[in-house]
């Protein structure tokens, strides 16, 4: 069979109502999030937590790729069948965060730029011989005093474009990640005015890296209030404000957006890509879809929290969590979803 092009599998991943499901924390955020819950940050327990996630039963009805992390490509189930067999069994196309992490920007107090170039053309060719079909690289833009500055911007601009360029001359589709954190009190207009000013900086440096918009996909944060923001936004504020400002700076090239969660909670999440289909869907160029992590993990971990024997029930809130943003992603998920 001839192997799919990168227009083929970026259209396979946002098609239809299903989504992405991030799941490649670094070893220290991993880490950290174990902690939180008091669960043991060894190799092993975050290997069985892999497990759990990718043999939830039926993923594959609402997760079309998943992102995994360097260590997690190379592991196995307990009973030895490799991550990406067991994905790609379920139908779930398997994909790879290639960033080497957010690195303090030299000359940028409070910025940071991400690395992870040298040596990406060897390692985007070992990933896709061992299945991986995407990739991921996240940008990391804060938002304070004086901050982002258009040095950090143009930086992440760049790196972004120069990843995506060897990702597609590798095979695989990149998923550009762009994200203004959500930490800080800044308004939501603040946030569309800095969301807007990335995305514009990046859709140029990926022209002049020559990336085909056609075969990529967009991962950018919502345009929402800061988390310690005095003033709220409602779920429809969220929406149109996002949806505005991803109109003025996305080309309609760009087969779908997959949000990434930020830190919002997993309802607020689904909320709030519910209202931007509800109110969008049809009148937008591209796919709105998702393509989180916090916010389709955190119940199942809490749950989970290191024991073989909450697995069913942190599997069944995965695939809830999963589920509902499928729900999202048609424009069907009430918050009555969150009884059943
Ligand atoms: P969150 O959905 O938790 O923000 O994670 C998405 C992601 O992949 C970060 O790089």
């Amino acid at each position: 069979m001839k192997a799919p092009t990168i227009l083929e599998t970026a259209k396979a991943l946002v098609a239809g109502d299903k989504g992405l499901l991030a799941m490649d924390e670094s070893t220290p955020t991993c880490n950290r999030r174990f902690a939180a819950l008091g669960i043991p940050q060894t190799d092993d327990v975050r290997r069985a937590y892999r497990e759990m996630i990718v043999t939830t039963p039926n993923l594959g009805q609402c997760i079309s790729g998943a992102i995994l992390y360097d260590q997690t490509i190379h592991q196995e189930t307990k009973a030895g069948i490799p991550f990406v067999k067991v994905l790609i069994d379920a139908g779930i196309i398997p994909g790879i965060k290639v960033d080497a992490g957010a690195k303090d920007l030299a000359g940028h107090e409070g910025e940071q730029v991400t690395e992870g170039l040298d040596g990406l053309r060897e390692r985007l060719a070992q990933y896709a011989q061992m299945g991986a079909r995407f990739a991921k690289w996240r940008a990391v833009i804060a938002v304070g005093d004086g901050i982002p500055s258009r040095g950090c911007i143009e930086a992440n601009a760049q790196a972004l474009a120069r990843y995506a360029a060897l990702c597609q001359e590798a095979g695989l589709v990149p998923v550009v990640e762009p994200e203004v954190l959500m930490d800080g009190d800044h308004t939501l207009a603040r946030c569309a005015q800095i969301t807007e000013e990335v995305l514009r900086a990046v859709f140029e440096q990926l022209y002049l890296q020559q990336v085909a918009l056609e075969g990529m996909l967009l991962k950018p944060n919502m345009v929402a209030p800061g988390l310690a923001c005095g003033t709220p936004a409602t779920v429809v504020e969220v929406a149109d404000a996002t949806v505005r400002c991803l109109l003025r700076a996305v080309p309609a090239a760009v087969p779908g957006i997959a949000f990434l969660s930020g830190g919002q909670s997993s309802e607020l999440a689904s909320a709030r890509l519910n209202a931007m289909n509800v109110r969008f869907k049809t009148r937008v160029p591209w796919a709105l879809a998702f393509s989180f992590a916090r916010a389709i993990q955190q119940p199942a971990m809490e749950i989970w929290r290191g024991e073989e024997a909450n697995v069913p029930a942190a599997q069944q809130a995965l695939f809830h969590r999963a589920d509902c943003n499928r729900a999202a992603r048609r424009g069907e998920y009430t918050a009555a979803m969150e009884n059943t």
